[in-house]
């Protein structure tokens, strides 16, 4: 069997890929590039907005075109798959396989048969399952929870990937341990509320460490960096940047989704925390860890959502003064508690609003990639950028950054950078010794290179 398979959504649909992946290669397929290559379509699909669901059902539109052409079963799994929505669409273009989230393990027995495979179930197997690591490359995800106990009222995760489930310390541990004999050197924690890991169901659960105390244990693995989302501010605690602050594999990096800066809003979209409690998690951060790099996720346009509590996430923007953020215009899913209860606001209204915000974080961006120059970064170069004289990768702040090669610097690894021209999306610096000097022979920046206009790549 050939199969191809496309991934849209989040980084934890990313590692199912991979699990999928790797199970269907134990089967004896092959993995191959390109729909016309294959026999075996796989989509992973996504839910959170409308517009993954309609790339999905373009996909799917066209798929069923080559269908009628050719033999080929197409499969589709993850969130979409999860939800009516989603099995409306696959019954109306032919899906043969679908797996939701949490039956990802069924991937044998659904290509076992000539019938039509739905699995729909939630599997604990999931959680001691330990895909092969992604061969050559110096960063994994590592998956630690599935699913959401939180109600968020916009939110469609906990439908699609069912309550949160945390997974055991030992089979993390086993996960990191294969992930670090293949040479991986940066581990990203997922889970959609990493912070109420070892807490399911509001219940400690024995033998599971707290997540501070989860990440003191990875720390202590060998492991050189550690990466983790999301984190909810609501199970946010100070022992969480106390761990991050004494561990020294934990990257100075807190992607903390705010989501809205009015309180109005912020009750409505039921994400029991205020504005106020948020600052104070920002002000222990900043306590524990004076330069950590702070990202956010927002929302614009929430149903009742008035110019004045807009203005307020504007000003939660600039008291915060994020690095970074994932900025989305609200988009009502249907099984969500505000499609059913509130009024969808105009289209202009939202995105004449993320418009200036995105400006508003532009500006910031800027501001604060604009302090680095000069300043020296730990960089882990993946790889060749667009133009190959120049590697490209990330700092432990997320920062996309790109270098020109050098003689002595071994290709992908991590290295000491001097960071020299920033924009707002990418830092570009040279590579330097341990002596702090600049390897030899790395070509001069060049402004109109194709290495300046590499697009954004958040780690
Ligand atoms: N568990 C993570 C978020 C997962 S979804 C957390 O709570 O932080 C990723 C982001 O998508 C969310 O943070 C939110 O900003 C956005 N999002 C979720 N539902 C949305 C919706 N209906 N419309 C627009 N953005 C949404
Ligand atoms: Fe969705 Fe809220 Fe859960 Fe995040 S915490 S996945 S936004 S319900
Ligand atoms: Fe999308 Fe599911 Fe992730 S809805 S954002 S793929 S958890």
């Amino acid at each position: 069997m050939k199969a191809h398979l496309i991934t849209y959504g989040c980084q934890m649909n990313e590692y199912d890929t991979h699990l999928v992946q790797s199970q269907l290669v134990s089967f004896g397929a092959a993995i191959v590039d390109t729909v016309d290559e294959a026999d075996f379509v796989l989509i992973n699909t996504c839910a959170v907005r409308g517009k993954p669901v309609e790339k999905v059902r373009s996909v799917l539109g066209t798929l069923r075109k080559t269908k009628a052409q050719r033999p080929l079963v197409v499969g589709m799994m993850g969130c979409l798959a999860q939800l009516d929505e989603g099995q409306q669409m696959a019954r109306k273009f032919g899906v043969d396989v679908l797996l939701g989230p949490g039956s990802l393990l069924d991937i044998g027995k659904a290509l076992e048969g000539n019938e039509r495979f739905w699995g729909l179930a939630f599997k604990d197997e999931l959680h001691d399952h330990i895909p092969p690591p992604p061969t050559g490359k110096l960063q994994a995800h590592l998956t630690i929870m599935r699913g959401c106990d939180h109600h968020c009222t916009y939110c469609i995760v906990p439908t699609t990937r069912g309550p949160q489930v945390s997974r055991h310390p030992d089979d993390i541990r086993r996960e990191l341990d294969t992930l670090l004999s293949a040479g991986v050197q940066e581990v990203t924690l997922l889970g959609q509320n990493v912070n109420a890991y070892g807490v399911d169901g509001g219940a400690r659960l024995g033998g599971y460490p707290s997540f501070a105390g989860l990440l003191r244990l990875v720390g202590q693995s060998g492991i050189r960096r550690i990466k983790f989302t999301t984190s909810h501010p609501m199970n946010f605690t100070e022992d969480v940047a106390a761990a991050m602050a004494e561990t020294p594999a934990v990257c100075e990096f807190v992607h903390l989704p705010v989501q809205s800066g009015s309180n109005r809003v912020l009750r409505r979209m039921a994400r029991e925390y205020t504005r106020e409690k948020y600052l104070t998690h920002i002000a222990e951060i900043r306590r524990h860890l004076p330069d950590a790099v702070l990202a956010t996720d927002i929302i614009v346009g929430f149903p009742g959502e008035t110019e004045e509590d807009f203005q307020e996430t504007l000003s939660l923007y600039d008291e915060v003064g994020y690095d970074s953020a994932y900025m989305f215009a609200y988009s009502a899913r249907p099984g969500t508690p505000s499609y059913k209860h509130f009024e969808d606001l105009p289209r202009e209204v939202k995105t004449e609003r993320l418009s200036r915000l995105i400006a508003r974080q532009k500006e910031w961006s800027a501001r604060k990639n604009a302090e680095k120059v000069g300043t020296v970064q730990e960089v882990l170069l993946r790889g060749d950028a667009h133009d190959p004289a120049f590697l490209e990768g990330h700092t432990r702040g997320n920062h996309p950054t790109v270098v020109p090669k050098a003689i002595g610097a071994a290709g992908a690894g991590i290295y000491a950078v001097r960071i020299e021209h920033a924009t707002p999306h990418m830092m570009y610096g040279r590579i330097l010794d341990a002596q702090g000097r600049e390897l030899p022979e790395q070509p001069r920046l060049d402004p109109a290179s194709a290495a300046l206009s590499a697009p954004l790549a958040m780690a």
